[in-house]
């Protein structure tokens, strides 16, 4: 095929990406927008065969293979809960592409380059490489962290802005000798020496980074795989894998950037490895909480629901952890049956990747339209009777509005407390994700119902039905 043509498919299936990305921005259009990114995906595939030049159809249709199996098997086994860690895990994969292309391109002396092109090649290898390198290894870490295979603590040298700082200068002085490098043999050690320097930089920027601002580092990391390779493109000269990286990075980047505002991070202090983040996020804190707790049973729980005119529901990590979303959707069709008027409140951050509860409660079959996020709902809960939280924590903790002291104080939450009664369902009194005490759980107003989420779920539904 030539190349006219190629540019074309190429040309129709970056179009698809985008519209893929569009229709990922709301439930409805989700499925639609799969298509379109998997449709994309097939027609970059066939384009990249029919180039010319590309003719080892063998080696190429082994690694298609084994990569599709090694997905399909993955895709099948992997728990919603353990999707961060696939997605760190994923991510690695992309960077560690970018390092080999950028090696392969350097090293294949085929090219005929005038002095300038090979500038500007060298660069592209460069920076490529250097991307690639430091996603790699930061990818690994974070999976490292999800996984819970090292400790999610923020590791903080000491010195270590003026470690980053070195390794920065490094980087550039063995980036300025690759590229005035008379030959291939005095460009080696350059290459190899950036490439552990940036492996080094990956793994002590995410190893810095607490546990609380994971979700921001997947997506940066997501973001930099992104930017990983559109810098394969340049070296490769394909214009839809720069298309395709800088779309993947530009919009990993915004989401990080959302994900900042609703977790009250600094962008720049998170996306820098820890700069500037005075060791304030991640680790166990905050004031100590006391006073009495109030359990409660199913029963009284169902009694107060119907009795109620509202109910909003807050999910949480424990109700992915627990699998309870049809027993939630099912005591939900109940109570609107009632004539009880019910809505779900999402926290941005709630679960363990963005959307994991929306995904969730879609499988469930809960209607899009009782759904709301945080700033749609947040005001509302002083008219809501009854408020049940399932499964989340830090989410719901007002120690985020009043603990200035509170590791994870600025956090805009849900402010459920405000409600009339609010019932807590989780199996003990332990704390969530970013290992702080919850104040909401010793409020007047606040009734806790202890055990499995599903359990209690699935009890609350025999209650209401009959
Ligand atoms: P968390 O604060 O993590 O709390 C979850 C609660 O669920 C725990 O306190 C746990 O208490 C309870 N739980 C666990 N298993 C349960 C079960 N089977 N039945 C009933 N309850 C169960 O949840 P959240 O409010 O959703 O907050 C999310 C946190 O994760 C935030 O700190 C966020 O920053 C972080 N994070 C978010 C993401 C994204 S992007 N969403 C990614 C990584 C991290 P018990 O053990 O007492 O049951």
């Amino acid at each position: 095929m030539d190349g006219q043509m190629i540019n074309a498919i190429y040309l129709g299936a970056a179009v698809l990406f985008i519209l893929a990305l569009g229709g990922l921005s709301s439930n409805e259009n989700a499925r639609r927008g799969n298509l379109y990114g998997m449709l994309g995906m097939a027609l970059a595939i066939v384009a990249t065969l029919l180039t010319p030049g590309v003719d080892r159809y063998g080696v190429i249709a082994v690694c298609m293979a084994a990569g599709a199996v090694i997905g399909f098997v993955l895709a099948r086994k992997v728990q919603m809960t353990q999707m961060p860690q696939l997605v760190a895990i994923l991510h690695s994969l992309v960077g560690l592409a970018a390092v080999s292309v950028g090696y392969a391109t350097y090293f294949d002396n085929g090219n005929d380059f005038t002095v300038a092109e090979k500038t500007v090649h060298d660069i592209e290898v460069y920076v490529g490489v250097l991307i690639g390198a430091l996603t790699f290894s930061g990818s690994v870490v974070a999976f490292g962290k999800l996984s819970a295979l090292i400790s999610s603590k923020p590791l903080l040298l000491p010195m270590r802005h003026g470690f980053n700082g070195l390794l920065l200068l490094l980087a550039v002085y063995f980036g300025v000798q690759f590229v005035g490098a008379e030959s291939m043999d005095e460009a080696v050690f350059p290459l190899v020496a950036m490439t552990v320097i940036a492996l080094i930089f990956g793994v002590h920027m995410v190893i810095a980074i607490g546990g609380a601002d994971m979700p921001v580092v997947i997506s940066m990391l997501n973001s930099y795989s992104g930017w990983a390779a559109a810098a394969t493109g340049f070296m490769l000269a394909n214009d839809l894998l720069i298309v395709t990286g800088a779309l993947v990075g530009s919009s990993g980047a915004i989401l990080s950037y959302i994900m900042c505002r609703a977790m009250n991070r600094n962008f720049l202090s998170v996306i820098s490895g820890g700069f500037g983040s005075g060791g304030k996020s991640g680790g166990a804190g905050g004031a100590e909480v006391s006073g009495d707790v109030v359990a409660t049973h199913v029963e009284e729980v169902a009694q107060m629901l119907r009795q109620a005119g509202k109910v909003m529901i807050v999910p949480g990590y424990g109700m992915a952890m627990a699998q309870a979303q049809r027993e939630v959707a099912e005591v939900t069709r109940l109570l609107m049956a009632r004539g009880v008027q019910v809505a779900f409140a999402i926290h941005p951050v709630a679960g363990r990747m963005p959307g994991h509860m929306n995904v969730l409660l879609a499988e469930a079959k809960v209607p899009y339209d009782i759904v709301f996020e945080m700033d749609e709902v947040n005001d509302d809960f002083p008219n809501v009777d009854v408020t049940l939280v399932i499964g989340a924590n830090d989410t719901v903790n007002p120690a985020a509005m009043e603990d200035p002291g509170s590791p994870i104080s600025g956090m805009p939450v849900l402010r459920v407390w405000e409600s009339k009664t609010v019932v807590v369902l989780k199996r003990s009194m332990a704390t969530g994700y970013a290992g702080v005490e919850n104040p909401l759980f010793f409020k007047e107003n606040t009734r806790m119902l202890f055990g499995d989420a599903k359990g209690n779920m699935g009890e609350l539904v025999r209650a209401l039905a009959e």
